[in-house]
Parts: C-alpha cells; sequence; structure tokens
C-alpha cells in the first residue's frame, strides 16, 4: 500500500505528536508490503508563519525527531512540500478549477481558523486544495491522519472524483483516511490536549535540566505531601502512565494511595522515565540538530526519489487534460 503523510513544521514536534503521530505512522512505514511517503508541509505553514528563519528550524526539528524516533528515510519517501514546490502548486491549480467556492467557505478548519486568527489569508482558505494535491500527486492510498482532518479528506475525493469525471477515471487515484479511533489523546500539563497552541506541552527532547523544568509545571492539586492521592484524577501520574512500565505504573499508584508521597517525588520519578525511555530518540535528536548537513542531505535524497515519482503523476495528468501530447 502506498500510505502517504504531511506534517506542519509550526513547532518543535511534543510527546503528543511522538506518542500520537509519529510512533503509530513508523509503525506502519515498517510493515514491507507498504511504501511510505513522510513530508514537512512547510507550504501549509506558511499560511500561520511568516519567520523564514523559524519555519526553516521548526523543519529541520521535525525532521530529526522523525528519523530519531526510527523513520527509515532510505526505505521510504522523506521530504520537504517546498523542494517540490512547482508540481504541489501545480496540480493544485488544476484542482483549484474543480473546487466549488462553497467548498472551502464552509470547511470547518477555515471556519475555525478564521475566527482564532488575525491573518485570514488565501491561503488558509485554499488549503484543503493543496493538501489534496499533496496526496493526489504521489497516488497515495491510505492517508494516516487526525481526527480533525476527516474533512479534508473527504474533500480530497471529491475533487478527485470531479477530475476523474472530467479527464477519465484513471486519471488520479483517491486516498482513504485512516483515521486510529483508538489513539487516546495525550494529556497536556493541564490535563488539556497537550497542543502547540495552548502552550501546555512536553518537549522531550530538551536539554535535562529545561525538561524538568517543564515536568515541574505539570498541573496538580493541593494535597500535601502527607494525604492520600487518587491517582486517576492527577495529570502527572497519567503522564507517567503513558511512559513508565507496568511495576513502575503500580508503584506510584501504590504510593498515591498510602500517602506520604508527595507529588514533587512523582515529577521527578517522571522525569526519569521521560529521559530513559526516550534515551535513544533523544541522543540522536540531538546528534542531527548538531549535523543539519547531514540531515540536509537525507532530506534531499528524500526530495529527489520523490520528484520522479510527482514529475511522472503530472505528465499523466497534463496528457489526460490535453495539455501535453
Ligand atoms: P498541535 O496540536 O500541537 O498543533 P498538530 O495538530 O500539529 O499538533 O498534530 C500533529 C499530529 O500529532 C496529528 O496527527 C495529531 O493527531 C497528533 N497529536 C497532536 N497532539 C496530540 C495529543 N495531545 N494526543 C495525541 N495525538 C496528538
Ligand atoms: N493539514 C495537515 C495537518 O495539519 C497537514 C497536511 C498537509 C497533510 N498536507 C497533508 C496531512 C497531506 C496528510 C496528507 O495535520
Amino acid at each position: 500500500m502506498r500510505i502517504l503523510t504531511g506534517i506542519q513544521a509550526s513547532g518543535r514536534p511534543h510527546l503528543g505528536n511522538i506518542l500520537g503521530a509519529i510512533r503509530p505512522a513508523i509503525k506502519l512505514s515498517k510493515n514491507p508490503a507498504n511504501e511510505s511517503f513522510l513530508f514537512i508541509a512547510d507550504l501549509h505553514t506558511l499560511t500561520s508563519l511568516k519567520d523564514g528563519k523559524q519555519l526553516r528550524e521548526n523543519t529541520y526539528a521535525i525532521a530529526a525527531a522523525w528519523l530519531a524516533c526510527g523513520f527509515d528515510a532510505d526505505k521510504n519517501f522523506f521530504y520537504r512540500q517546498s523542494k517540490l514546490a512547482g508540481y504541489h502548486t501545480e496540480l493544485m491549480w488544476y484542482l483549484n478549477c474543480f473546487t466549488p467556492f462553497p467548498m472551502l467557505a464552509n470547511a470547518t478548519s477555515f471556519k475555525d481558523k478564521s475566527e482564532k486568527l488575525g491573518d485570514v489569508n488565501a491561503g488558509l482558505f485554499t488549503y484543503p486544495v493543496l493538501q489534496a494535491a499533496d496526496i493526489m500527486l504521489y497516488d497515495a492510498q491510505i492517508v494516516p491522519v487526525g481526527k480533525d482532518q476527516r474533512q479534508h479528506l473527504e474533500m480530497t475525493r471529491d475533487l478527485g472524483g470531479a477530475f476523474n469525471r472530467q479527464y477519465g477515471e484513471d486519471t488520479l487515484v483517491l486516498p482513504e483516511a485512516k483515521i486510529d479511533e483508538a489513539v487516546m489523546t495525550i494529556p497536556g500539563i493541564d490535563g488539556l490536549k497537550m497542543s502547540k497552541s495552548l502552550n501546555n506541552y512536553i518537549d522531550i527532547f530538551l536539554d535535562e535540566k529545561e525538561l524538568l523544568k517543564v515536568v515541574k509545571k505539570v498541573v496538580t492539586d493541593a494535597k500535601t505531601l502527607e494525604d492520600v492521592k487518587n491517582p486517576d484524577e492527577d495529570n502527572v501520574f497519567k503522564l507517567y502512565s503513558l511512559v513508565a512500565n507496568s511495576k513502575e505504573i503500580e508503584e506510584m499508584r501504590a504510593n498515591y494511595l498510602a500517602g506520604g508521597y508527595g507529588y514533587g517525588h512523582a515529577k521527578n520519578a517522571l522525569h526519569a522515565v521521560l529521559v530513559r525511555e526516550f534515551k535513544e530518540e533523544r541522543e540522536k535528536f540531538e546528534y542531527y540538530m548538531n549535523h543539519i548537513p547531514e540531515l540536509e542531505q537525507k532530506l534531499q535524497e528524500g526530495e529527489a526519489k520523490a520528484e520522479v515519482i510527482a514529475k511522472s503523476t503530472i505528465q499523466r495528468i497534463r496528457k489526460k487534460m490535453n495539455l501535453d501530447d
């Protein structure tokens, strides 16, 4: 199966991204029957982030995180959308001409963003059309995404269907969304969904001291060290349960229920287990961030491989449209 997914470069990847998206996608990519396309959607990111230096830093951090978490860039396709912008935006234009205005105007993510953001630009409006192009440019069959992307995938299929009715059913491949309802929502340090936009995230790639500072900010109730505590209502315990092993989790549960064990102790334990469980990922991430030319080379190799596919799809489409012989 041809699997494809894109990640915006709107910040550094956090624990929620890693457990909710990166690890499951890497697992899928390890199946020898699959061919995985993983790209950094930096053109999409431009709809909300204009600072080029920041965008590039985020792009490298995201690329480093995927490699650090075990994505095999040599077996798969790993690239920046902006480096293949010619192909992505060419297909986007063709699809634009098949996109009914109300489809974009009524899209939930556009409505959401236009209420929240000060900068409501045309890129934000046509965002789903670029996403449809990203997907169909590589004949992707399966697109693993979060629930919030369901509508974008429906739009992709609608646009692909309309295009195929005009130019022939074998012009574009219509993708299926793969939305894993079982993936749990990782809570942030305040107990709400961990998210960059809520600024409640844990960046597991911080150095140990900085990571401890973040872990110390996890919100708890006001119980004292002596008090008996309810593990099931505590954010430190919830986060700990996502990373520690079952014996450790049971021990912490017992400590909470016995009293005489403070949230400070639990936070130190959470920090220790994060450092231990992500040891290899943290080391590799640091390595790549200190060896940007190596990261650049991996991306450029991926871009050369992806270009071969993008180019042949565009050639096929242009012929179907009678733009070329
Ligand atoms: P953020 O909310 O931090 O901006 P994104 O929307 O960029 O994160 O999400 C990137 C990917 O990570 C998506 O596939 C999303 O489903 C997943 N993800 C983000 N936050 C969480 C979370 N708290 N729990 C589980 N998965 C998450
Ligand atoms: N819109 C997606 C998100 O915010 C990112 C994205 C861009 C994407 N192009 C894509 C995801 C193509 C899957 C396929 O998460």
